[in-house]
């Protein structure tokens, strides 16, 4: 079969089964091209919330699915694959936070949406890269914990200098991997004066590659920068499957990517498993009924929190 017959077959059955696909920035091209909505965790997490569709087939990692299944528990929710973990999520545990909590019984704890939702359930309230600072601004507390990412929550303690952020020891192993030295050869070979070219970067990365940004935000928030700004020249620190997306919106600009920032668990998303996915409904997301009810209520107050700026 060619790959636009499987692309066509799993448009028909999503049309037949009335789902929605929702995919990640850095899922393939292939997989973005038959998706209903495309965007970083924030706003695929939004969509989940509010689409009027009853089965929602999620591309992206577990922690995504997750997500949606706690914002819509009476939704069907499917992910492709049945392993698509994120190693961030994985690195701190529910028993992990509730001594973190116990250590710091003045504290509130953020955690990161890259988390499992038993973590979830058991933290105050969630966060992404795009509302991270907002959420830690407008909580009520001078003290957070911050799991699971030391470079996300180091950001943020940079960012709101009147409150103490303990961190965890987390990391994205794309991001926290960047090489400094391969980052400063792209910028001197690339530019003739700083002024022509603009670093955008996650904030996932570490402060030495921090350091370095022109801007620092979210998948969406990059692409949202690069599509309204005027350098002649972007260099993307972050995953390369954002690429699709910032040369579709800016055909004119040049962008130069970071290399080495593949995410392996995304790309386990592959047009064979998401039509088996619609086909059998493999693999449906299956969660505690307590987990549910209490990673509920860290998500909502994200939603409810991270718009408003204190
Ligand atoms: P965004 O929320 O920026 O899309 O990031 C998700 C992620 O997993 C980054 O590694
Ligand atoms: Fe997890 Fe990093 Fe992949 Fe994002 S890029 S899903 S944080 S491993």
């Amino acid at each position: 079969m060619t790959t636009m017959e499987l692309k066509e077959k799993i448009l028909r059955l999503k049309k037949e089964k009335e789902a929605i696909i929702l995919a990640h920035y850095y899922v393939d091209k292939e997989i973005q091209e038959v998706a209903d909505y495309i965007g970083d965790s924030f706003y695929l997490s939004k969509i989940a919330k509010e689409c009027k569709e009853n089965t929602i087939v999620f591309c992206g990692v577990n922690f995504m699915a997750e997500s949606a299944k706690i914002l819509s528990p009476e939704k069907k929710i499917l992910i492709p694959v049945n392993n698509a973990f994120c190693p961030m999520a994985q690195m701190v545990s529910e028993d992990d936070v509730l001594y973190m909590k116990e250590k710091y019984p003045d504290a509130k704890v953020v955690c990161y949406v890259n988390s499992t939702a038993e973590v979830k359930a058991v933290s105050d309230v969630c966060c992404t890269s795009s509302n991270a600072i907002n959420i830690v601004n407008n909580l009520d507390s001078n003290r957070i914990i911050f799991v699971p990412d030391r470079n996300l929550g180091s950001y943020v303690s940079e960012q709101v200098k009147d409150k103490e952020v303990i961190l965890w020891d987390g990391f994205c192993c794309v991001h926290d991997d960047v090489d400094k030295d391969i980052l400063d050869k792209l910028i001197v070979s690339n530019s003739k004066n700083k002024e022509d070219i603009a670093i955008l970067v996650h904030p996932e990365c570490k402060k030495v590659i921090r350091d370095k940004a022109t801007f620092i935000g979210s998948t969406a928030q990059i692409i949202e920068f690069a599509s309204k700004s005027h350098y002649d020249k972007y260099i993307i620190v972050t995953e390369i499957g954002i690429k699709h997306k910032l040369t579709e919106k800016c055909p004119d600009k040049e962008f130069i990517f970071m290399p080495f920032m593949h995410c392996f668990t995304m790309k386990k998303i592959t047009l064979e498993n998401l039509y088996e996915c619609l086909d059998k409904d493999n693999y449906q997301v299956e969660l505690d009924e307590e987990v549910i009810k209490n990673a509920y209520r860290s998500l909502e107050d994200m939603h409810k929190f991270g718009e408003k700026v204190k």
